[in-house]
């Protein structure tokens, strides 16, 4: 599996933002990388642990300035970003079970959601907060 690089595109206009998501395409592609070679199974555990717990921090921060911004579309983000966190809680204690490698259908859920999430979802507040100055 190819690893994720950052693009242009892939830019929120908020560079707190911004910056998490790229911390966060880090974790994915260090995952990527382990999927092909045989890596500790605590190393995976841990890995998949510290996206599931900054993707958790990062979408307080996103909600944080939906709220403060008043955002119209707040309710169905935070509501996709739930989802995201229950489905992964899900795999996380599944792969942690297995201890072997990372199961490639979580690997191509993971890197399938980060992409299509920054740019569909996330997108579609660029404009908005743009409008509100929020840099
Ligand atoms: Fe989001």
């Amino acid at each position: 599996m190819d690893k994720i690089s950052w693009k242009d595109e892939y830019s929120v206009g908020i560079k707190e933002i911004d910056a998490q998501h790229k911390k966060l395409i880090n974790i994915m592609n260090r995952l990527i990388e382990m999927r092909n070679a045989r890596v500790d199974s605590e190393l995976i555990s841990e890995t998949l642990t510290e996206m599931t717990e900054y993707a958790s921090k990062h979408f307080e921060t996103e909600e944080k300035y939906m709220v403060e911004y008043d955002y119209p579309d707040y309710d169905a983000h935070k509501k996709v970003h739930k989802e995201f966190k229950k489905k992964t809680a899900f795999f996380c204690v599944d792969t942690m079970s297995h201890k072997e490698t990372i199961p490639i259908e979580i690997l191509t859920f993971l890197k399938d959601w980060w992409i299509n999430h920054i740019l569909k979802s996330d997108m579609k507040y660029k404009e908005f907060f743009r409008e509100k100055g929020v840099v």
